[in-house]
């Protein structure tokens, strides 16, 4: 009787674990179709080019306004911010309030899981654009 609880508690633990982490890291399939609302001002892939933003390839991990030869606005120039998943969510929730005077006209993805996925998505691609 007290070995069945203590055991039906560790595997509601560890299902618990599983299914947070899960979250947390995001689904990068999910995160292809968010992408979408993305992909009028950027690309990713080895044969990216910059548009009305930058190449988004291996944004994950690098400073901000590091893709080569795009013109950022001064306010990304001067941020200072390495994109990390927690950085990343924080813009893709308002870019203007994180960034003031950032040129990304965009209003931000409201939902949490669906910028976790398009974060995970991002973090497939290395800085050449091929997928990790
Ligand atoms: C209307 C066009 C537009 C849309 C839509 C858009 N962006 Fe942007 N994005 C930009 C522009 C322009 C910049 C450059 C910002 C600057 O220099 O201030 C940028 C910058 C960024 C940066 C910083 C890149 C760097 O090199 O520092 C990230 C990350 C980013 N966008 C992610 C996204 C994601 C993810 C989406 C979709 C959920 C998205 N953007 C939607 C135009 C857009």
């Amino acid at each position: 009787m007290v070995k069945s609880g203590i055991w039906g508690a560790g595997l509601g633990l560890a299902l618990l674990a599983i299914g947070s982490s899960a979250q947390a890291a995001g689904d990068p399939a999910a995160g292809e179709k968010v992408f979408a609302r993305c992909a009028a001002c950027h690309k990713v892939g080895s044969d990216a080019k910059a548009g009305f933003g930058p190449v988004l390839n291996g944004v994950v991990g690098a400073k901000a306004a590091s893709s080569p030869g795009y013109a950022y606005s001064p306010a990304m120039k001067a941020a200072k911010l390495v994109w990390t998943p927690a950085t990343l969510d924080k813009y893709l929730t308002g870019p203007a309030k994180m960034v003031p005077g950032t040129k990304m006209a965009f209003p931000g993805v409201p939902d949490a899981k669906d910028r976790a996925n398009v974060i995970a998505y991002l973090g497939r691609f290395n800085a050449k654009g091929q997928k990790k």
